[in-house]
């Protein structure tokens, strides 16, 4: 009766052994035993879930079971009893329920154990991390899902015991647990514990994680707040019947006047002096480059930009037939004379600048300088449009070109980095000659963005929480940039105290292609000053290094501290070409 089974022995470096019986085997039941009922009995503390009791209907008549006398010996108290109630219910065996259950056996069992970052092991930085332990747990909850050493409906380990294996409180693995549900990747089980999501949401958890290799080369807003302000938002919005049913509708191109409204009178209260109908919402930022582009130029015009610049700058005039020429720059943007000899000999249309935080520089132009490009550009005729896309504290600009020249300027940004890339939601304001021909490309190209996330981010406009996020983001910022200082105080770096980037030049020993590639091997991502250069603009030794990317603090001085130890590396030379 009793069969030997093969032991599960599990060997990821994550799970630690401890013995825990197990129990298998069939056996009728009386009809009073329901299955809930004995599976509540069977299920007990000390029985792990992954014995699940196997209840199913049947008619056979004949039961037996037995246990083998040697292997129970070593079965613990509460388990005696609850094979004492298996015989009860054994001898009882004429009933309807036949459980799988008998076979009896001890085997190596294994529990989650996660790896919590040590958030103040920082070799270098005295830096604390502000991140919570059971956010740390949270994370790395969501971390093991996603790398499949938590299965889809698989029990995590009872807090207490998770708790003494890690050396925290019951309490901070209970709020762990309860961050991750809020989360969604697992959920709460009343009185059996708490199981991992059988929903296959790893596949958007590896999105957000990749253990392998730091990532300090997007640039991408930090989470913190946005997704519990866009599921409250959602669940608000749900709540009112008429606002859904004008979201889902066809609305004009230019959105409700009202939504319009909100933006501008957002952005005057940020020196970008508009009324409703200077604005336009646009799929993010990408979107607003290509639209202005659209309505300006003509196949075969010429753009200006920094000579290295945002890729969309390139890809946009790419796709429209434009010809792009990059600018010389120097420590405060593009340089004039560069301007006017690129204006003299190729009768330029539009100038793209990032000023404000130049990407991918981080370099930004002062007003003196701003009034000067106004100047070449007014006698050249050449329109600005002025990207201010990347994220900075309002506190830390200087004056737009759109408030120095607001009807030769056409003025961008979007809401991907001050709250998240994924909304998609981006505004161009313009003076009224571009409304009619901006309307016209909008509509050719999408009709209009989903009224769903313009009605949002509207909202949050006015109630304040656009600010909110905005000035969390400006403190988290400040204190990464001041971590990032203080790892890589040794080197040469540009970057704004609220901006998501930093530029780093090279120590002599390195060519930044070959440092990309090195620092990736090592576990890092950044990028080099190449993938910026427009056309056949000589890059610099240099790489943009985003303190924004990492989830964490504590990440990020993990990935700063890499960088750092690859910058202090020489290539390998073996690269002798005869
Ligand atoms: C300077 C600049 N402009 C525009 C964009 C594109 O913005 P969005 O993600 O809103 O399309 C980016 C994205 O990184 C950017 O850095």
């Amino acid at each position: 009766m009793i069969e030997p089974i093969p032991t599960p022995i599990n060997t990821n470096k994550n799970m630690i052994p401890t013995r825990i019986p197990m129990i298998n085997g069939s056996v009728f039941l009386k009809p009073y035993w329901l299955p809930d009922r004995v599976n509540k009995i069977l299920l007990g503390p000390g029985v792990p879930v992954a014995n699940k009791v196997n209840i199913t209907k049947g008619n056979s008549k004949l039961c037996s079971c037995g246990v083998d006398p040697s292997i129970s010996v070593i079965l613990n108290g509460i388990v005696w009893v609850q094979l004492l109630l298996c015989f009860l219910l054994i001898k009882n065996c004429n009933g309807i329920y036949v459980i799988n259950l008998i076979k009896i056996f001890i085997v190596p069992m294994t529990i989650w154990q996660p790896k919590l970052i040590e958030v103040n092991a920082s070799t270098n930085s005295s830096s604390k991390s502000n991140t919570p332990k059971y956010k740390q747990l949270a994370d790395a909850i969501d971390l093991a899902i996603s790398q499949g050493t938590l299965k889809a409906d698989e029990k995590l380990p009872p807090q207490r015991r998770l708790a003494d294996s890690l050396s925290v409180t019951v309490g901070t693995v209970t709020r762990a647990y309860s961050e991750s549900e809020r989360r969604g990747s697992v959920v709460a089980r009343v009185g059996s514990g708490t199981y991992v999501k059988s929903s296959n949401n790893a596949q958007y958890l590896s999105l957000a994680l990749n253990e392998d290799c730091f990532d300090l080369q997007s640039a991408k807003a930090p989470m913190a707040m946005q997704v519990d302000l866009m599921a409250s938002a959602l669940k608000e919005i749900s709540a009112e019947s008429q606002v859904l049913a004008c979201c889902l509708t066809y609305q004009p191109e230019i959105a409700l006047k009202h939504q319009r409204e909100h933006l501008a009178s957002w952005l005057t209260k940020r020196a970008i002096h508009c009324e409703e109908d200077n604005v336009l919402f646009t799929y993010g930022g990408q979107h607003a480059i290509s639209l202005a582009l659209q309505t300006v130029c003509r196949a075969g015009d010429t753009v200006l930009c920094e000579g290295l610049s945002f890729p969309g700058i390139t890809v946009a005039c790419q796709q429209q037939q434009l010809r792009c020429i990059g600018l010389q720059m120097d420590e405060q943007g593009i340089v004039p004379e560069s301007l006017i000899a690129a204006c003299i000999q190729s009768n330029p249309r539009i100038l793209y600048l990032t000023a404000q935080i130049q990407n991918p520089t981080s370099v930004q132009m002062p007003l003196s300088r701003k009034k000067r490009i106004v100047e070449i550009c007014q006698e050249y005729g050449l329109v600005i449009l002025d990207d201010d896309v990347q994220f900075l504290a309002a506190e830390d600009k200087v004056s737009s070109f759109y408030q120095l020249a607001t009807d030769s300027t056409i003025y961008l940004s979007s809401f991907s980095k001050s709250f998240s890339g994924g909304l998609r939601l981006g505004y161009i304001v313009a003076s009224n000659k571009y409304r009619e021909p901006l309307k016209v490309n909008l509509r050719a190209s999408c009709w209009t963005v989903p009224p769903l996330i313009i009605e949002i981010v509207c909202r949050w406009l006015t109630n304040g929480t656009m600010n909110k996020v905005e000035n969390w983001l400006a403190q988290e910022m400040r204190e990464r940039n001041r971590i990032m200082v203080e790892i890589l105080a040794d080197f040469e770096l540009t970057f704004q105290a609220s901006g998501f980037m930093t530029w780093l030049v090279l120590p002599e020993q390195w060519r930044a292609v070959d440092f990309v590639e090195f620092a990736l091997q090592k576990g890092v991502m950044i990028r080099a000053a190449e993938s910026y250069a427009v056309g056949r603009f000589s890059a610099p030794q240099c790489i943009r290094i985003c303190t924004c990317a990492p989830q964490t603090q504590a990440q990020l001085i993990q990935a700063l501290n890499l960088l750092k130890s690859c910058l202090l590396t020489s290539p390998q030379a073996n690269n002798l070409i005869m």
